[in-house]
């Protein structure tokens, strides 16, 4: 059915609780799992804005500001957000000339935004619904797994 699996990522992250450490392993397991991804990986939330994190990919932009670009908006609507074409995301910021879909899934832990994974790639419409739930899926269990 989909490349990656939560199975996995739960093995990936079980023995160890260093968000820092798991953020690492998740964003590499995720771009070298997933089919045309040119960038995979988190920004944390410092408290008032987001600071890149572990990432696979391009070196990308290092702060972006809170209801900025895809990333900036997704955590500050605490909201999921897939991009179907980049392009026609007002404000969207590329870091990657080469991005023309994303997928944003914030992190939170209770009622506070530790930060946001994002995944990008080259092809339009690349991220289904389904996928977009099984990164859900895949953030809540990298947050219970880790230390915040
Ligand atoms: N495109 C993102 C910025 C982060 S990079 O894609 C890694 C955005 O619009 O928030």
């Amino acid at each position: 059915m989909f490349d990656l699996n939560t199975t996995t990522i739960a093995s990936i992250i079980a023995d160890e609780r260093d968000a820092i450490a798991n953020m690492a392993n998740v964003a590499s397991y995720l771009f070298h799992t997933m089919h045309d991804v040119n960038w995979a990986g988190f920004y944390r939330f410092d408290g008032t804005e987001l600071v890149l994190g572990p990432f696979q990919g391009k070196p990308a932009c290092i702060r972006i500001g809170m209801g900025r670009g895809v990333c900036g908006t997704a955590a500050e609507q605490r909201m999921t957000l897939l991009v179907h074409d980049v392009e026609e995301f007002p404000g969207h910021i590329a870091c990657d000339a080469a991005s023309r879909s994303e997928l944003v899934v914030p992190m939170v832990v209770g009622d506070r935004l530790v930060g946001v994974l994002d995944i990008d790639s080259p092809r339009v419409g690349r991220f289904t619904d389904d996928e977009a739930r099984l990164c859900e899926d895949v953030v809540r269990l990298l947050v219970e797994g880790s230390d915040w």
